[in-house]
């Protein structure tokens, strides 16, 4: 049997091959295309691609489609990481062990890289193999939903006005800025592999308990992480005055609460067909380093 790294490296390395075939135009704006390469081909986790392959996978669709979709899924990923590393916003310089974006090649251009990778996503979508014409609306308003106004982006805006003081508030900053992808993640596996609506609440709320999950131990690896593996700064979130879960709770209950947000994600996909992975993938992400 495919143990579970077998499976996310088979993934990853479908994922990677995907992605390394986009934007290799060679026009006279290619310094666009080669910012948007850098930061998409920095070698993240893919997790959210990997998420949307493996639901996709479980519940017997074709990953064809599902890739398609995952890379969009990354390109948006990504320019929220560009957009999020700016000066006027985190101000950080490293991410994914290299010089951020605009580190590179200026912040107007990591603006603009931003800007084009988030367009090009939809046009992916728009264009994927193997789907229906409703699957791609479909996928255009889930991740359009995850990543927009009352999204990601609502989130960031949350985050950089300082506005969540109590835990609730907190929950909510956190289930936008980082659970509305990971959401989407998802939905897109469910979508490509045509899922019925029962299933599509089950998985949103395995991503949603993920999300929170995951974006409590970032802000705890934002503490208490190696750099050099974490491949972001350390100390980032307390240099910008941020008030994250580690602040509100203290490292330790952060630690219950991510294990708890973990048992519930699996809790949620318990009595899904093939789910083996999907419930591995919550408990690496639990424990991870990076
Ligand atoms: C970083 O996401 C931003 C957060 C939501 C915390 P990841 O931890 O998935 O970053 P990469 O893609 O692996 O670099
Ligand atoms: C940001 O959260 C999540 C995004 C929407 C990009 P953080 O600001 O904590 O993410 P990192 O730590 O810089 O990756
Ligand atoms: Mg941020
Ligand atoms: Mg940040
Ligand atoms: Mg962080």
């Amino acid at each position: 049997m495919e143990t579970f790294q077998a499976q996310y490296d088979r993934y990853r390395a479908a994922v990677e091959e995907a992605l390394q075939g986009l934007f290799l135009r060679n026009k006279p704006y290619r310094r666009l295309q080669e910012a948007m390469r850098y930061s998409l081909l920095a070698g993240g986790k893919r997790v959210r691609p990997v998420m949307v392959l493996a639901f996709c996978e479980a519940l017997g669709g074709e990953t064809q489609g599902a890739l398609s979709l995952g890379a969009a899924l990354e390109c948006v990923h990504t320019y929220s990481l560009i957009h999020d590393d700016l000066p006027c916003m985190d101000d950080d310089d490293l991410r994914r062990g290299r010089p951020t974006c605009h580190k590179v090649y200026g912040e107007t251009m990591a603006v603009l890289a931003g800007d084009a990778l988030q367009a090009e996503a939809f046009r992916l979508i728009s264009i994927a193999p193997g789907l229906s014409a409703e699957q791609r609306i479909e996928a255009v308003h889930a991740l359009s939903a995850a990543c927009g106004g009352d999204g990601m982006v609502a989130g960031q805006v949350l985050d950089m006005d300082a506005l969540a003081h109590s835990e609730e508030e907190l929950r909510d900053l956190c289930l936008r800025k980082t659970g509305g992808l990971l959401a989407a993640a998802a939905d897109l596996g469910c979508i490509a592999a045509g899922a019925d609506g029962s299933v599509r609440r089950q998985a949103a709320s395995y991503a949603e308990h993920i999300g929170l999950a995951f974006q409590i131990r970032d802000d705890m690896l934002d503490v208490i992480a190696d750099q050099d593996e974490f491949g972001k700064p350390v100390g980032s979130d307390k240099e910008e005055g941020k008030r994250t879960f580690v602040d509100l709770l203290g490292l330790e209950r952060c630690g219950e609460l991510v294990a708890e947000e973990t048992r519930l994600a699996k809790e949620a996909i318990a009595d899904l067909q093939c789910n083996e992975f999907l419930l591995e993938l919550a408990d690496s992400l639990a424990d991870r380093r990076k």
